[in-house]
């Protein structure tokens, strides 16, 4: 079965991710991270998807079909967490079409106020070798821009940006939002409020998402 998080930039779907991925056995397939990996690996997809995520705007989703696809048929585990899939309701027909041996069961949107998202996110630092997120003021690595876990450098994504977070917001709100009433009219829909601490929220989402394990 899948599960999808969806959510604004910041929203905290990478958090839960991977707080699901730890303590209910999913298997997380990030967008996010799938593209990031391809432009470190200096891929042709990477290269173009790079001109696209530098400026804050969504992939072209053909470019992103094929390692989505990938990604999926790669899931022995039948947990499956979509983070930042779909983006948009040409996605969400995508994903309707692929399903067929993982249906969506429950979409979860973490509702977050844009203030909370900005702060959270012009505070962000993240590990360019294994990912670990921390911020600033809330959550910053023992040693300043050193990784707590793997040592690896801490520093701030490129999208992370004052002018790069306003874009995506907008994105968010015209190309995104809309995948909420999609999803509603599906009957799929599930909301909370993502911006209590890191474990409500957690409390909150397993309190739906225990229901189809
Ligand atoms: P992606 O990597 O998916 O970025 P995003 O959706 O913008 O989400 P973020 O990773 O910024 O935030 P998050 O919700 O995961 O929050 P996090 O847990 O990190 O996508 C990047 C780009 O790739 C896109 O802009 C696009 O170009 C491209 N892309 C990806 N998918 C695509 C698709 N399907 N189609 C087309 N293009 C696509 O938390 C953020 C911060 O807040 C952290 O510092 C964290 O520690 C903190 N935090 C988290 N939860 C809490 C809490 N409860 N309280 C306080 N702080 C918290």
């Amino acid at each position: 079965m899948i599960v999808v998080l969806t959510g604004a930039p910041g929203a905290g779907k990478g958090t839960q991710a991977d707080l699901l991925v730890s303590k209910r056995m999913f298997k997380k397939i990030s967008t996010g991270d799938a593209l990031r990996n391809q432009v470190r690996a200096g891929s042709e997809i990477g290269k173009k998807a790079n001109g696209y995520m530098s400026k804050g705007l969504l992939v072209p989703d053909d470019l992103l079909l094929g390692i989505l696809k990938a990604e999926i048929a790669g899931a022995a585990n039948d947990r499956i967490l979509l983070d930042g899939y779909p983006r948009n309701i040409a996605q969400a027909e995508t994903l309707k079409t692929l399903n067929s041996d993982f249906p969506v069961r429950v979409v979860v949107h973490l509702d977050v106020p844009e203030d909370e998202l900005v702060r959270r996110l012009s505070g962000r630092r993240v590990c360019g070798e294994c990912g670990t997120s921390y911020h600033v003021d809330t959550n910053p690595p023992k040693v300043a821009n050193v990784c707590d876990r793997c040592t690896g450098k801490v520093t701030q994504r490129l999208d992370d940006e004052e002018e790069k977070v306003k874009v995506r917001l907008k994105v968010f709100n015209s190309e995104t939002k809309p995948i909420l009433d999609f999803y509603r009219n599906e009957k799929l829909l599930r909301e909370i409020n993502g911006a209590e601490a890191t474990e409500s929220v957690f409390k909150s989402l397993t309190g739906i998402i225990d229901n189809f394990i």
